[in-house]
């Protein structure tokens, strides 16, 4: 009896369970290892938007901190205190667009890259890209090059279809700089063995990185004793930060009766005080109008890209001018869809203007390089006096000897 009365229980909890089970659904999830978009999907750590394909995605990462994408104040509030100011400021309007490009470059099958703005000690490098990080989110968003190559690998994954900031290029190790350079722009990490002697696939992302500071990536290479490569320069787009003729640091144009040196603190509260929200409704966009908005990008940088450049172009000029145009289409598909409150043409504007301080740059470069190389081989041309000493002890050329001596 006292069995049977014990079994009643035991039976009723055997049924339920074979109830739950019947009614219990697999739910599956895909796990991925990088932001941005996965099929017609963009992943960001606490929301995916699009269309998922009805499939649950999950992002994974080993960065404790992750990427803070948080928003605060208001989109209309943004636009008139960060976005608006700024135009006119072709360095702060082209590190604006590049933050809405940045999610563009895989719809167009482009390849990553960076702009660097280097100049001087509180020129308003880093408002530059505070600017571009309220695009996203605070100013945690963006990040310093002081990272070993590996954590800059896990950082680009969760910045990968977005923008990464990165300031004080100076605190970059110098024989790291090349490496690490050209690991962002290719979007491929190292390839790393596994515990039991099997390769981890290397990670990849697509980054458009925006950095800042009193040198360029060029002299940190020469610092750690590397050589600066033409792969360097393409990948890395240097720009003076401060433009040619100018005294205002940074800065072109300001609101009346405001300092420089108050514009740029003014900049940095409205950035602390409303981010965040022009991602999300670019991000809306962009997801929802993804054949629409591919068709005027690429109508747009074909655009711009002619008013860069030759068709003939050399490959290096062309490949950089190629990137300039989709900044700057970018940043003209984001004022059309009214995120930036721009007129019509600014963004344009500020890829040509900063494309064009690029050239200069690099035909200065060029041209020292030149000068050097001819000091080097000639240096009688280059500084007569020290010249007349050296022709005197220099050794005649081996063929220029026979010559002379044939003749006599
Ligand atoms: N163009 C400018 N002219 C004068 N003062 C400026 C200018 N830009 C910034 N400042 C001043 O310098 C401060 C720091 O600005 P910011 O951080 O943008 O400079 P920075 O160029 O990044 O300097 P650093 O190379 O030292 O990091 C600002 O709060 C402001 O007071
Ligand atoms: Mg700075």
């Amino acid at each position: 009896m006292s069995a049977a009365i014990a079994s009643i229980p035991l039976l009723f909890l055997q049924i339920n369970r074979r109830k739950t089970m019947t009614n219990f659904k697999i739910e599956k999830a895909r796990c991925v290892t990088r932001t941005g978009w996965h099929g017609n999907a963009f992943v960001l750590p606490a929301e995916t938007f699009g269309d998922a394909a009805g499939e649950e995605i999950i992002l994974q990462s080993a960065i404790a901190d992750g990427v803070t994408l948080t928003r605060a104040g208001t989109l209309a509030d943004w636009r008139t205190r960060v976005a608006m100011p700024c135009a006119g400021n072709s360095r702060l309007v082209l590190a604006l667009s590049a933050a809405f490009a940045a999610s563009c470059l895989g719809m167009m099958n482009a390849e990553g890259g960076g702009i660097h703005f280097r100049g001087g000690s509180s020129s308003g490098k880093t408002t530059a890209l505070l600017a571009a990080a309220s695009v996203y989110g605070p100013a945690t968003f963006m990040r310093t090059w002081r990272a070993t190559d590996n954590a800059l690998e896990s950082v680009a994954s969760l910045h990968s279809d977005m923008l990464l900031p990165l300031d004080e290029i100076g605190q970059l190790e110098p024989r790291a700089a090349g490496g690490a350079a050209y690991m962002l722009a290719n979007g491929t990490g190292k390839t790393r063995s596994q515990r039991d002697g099997s390769t981890r696939a290397a990670a990849r992302f697509r980054v458009l990185f925006l950095s800042a500071g009193e040198i360029g990536l060029g002299d940190l290479v020469r610092e750690g004793g590397g050589k600066v490569r033409a792969g360097h320069e393409v990948r890395v787009m240097d720009i003076p930060a401060e433009p040619a003729g100018g005294t205002l640091g940074i800065f072109e144009r300001m609101p009346e009766g405001v300092t420089p040196g108050q514009f740029a603190e003014q900049l940095k509260r409205a950035t602390a005080e409303h981010h965040g929200h022009a991602f999300a409704e670019w991000l809306r966009y962009l997801t929802g109008n993804a054949d629409t908005a591919r068709t005027a990008l690429r109508t747009k940088a074909d655009e711009l890209l002619k008013q860069l450049v030759l068709v003939d172009a050399a490959g290096q000029v062309r490949r950089v001018a190629q990137r300039f145009a989709l900044i700057g289409a970018a940043g003209e598909l984001a004022t059309d869809q009214g995120l930036t409150g721009w007129k019509s043409g600014e963004a344009e504007l500020a890829a040509y203007v900063c494309f064009r301080s690029w050239l200069k740059a690099r035909a200065l470069r060029e041209a020292r390089r030149t000068q050097v190389r001819r000091e080097r081989l000639h240096p009688q041309r280059a500084h007569p006096r020290l010249g007349q000493q050296a022709a005197r002890v220099r050794p005649q050329r081996p063929q220029i000897a026979r010559r002379q001596q044939r003749r006599r």
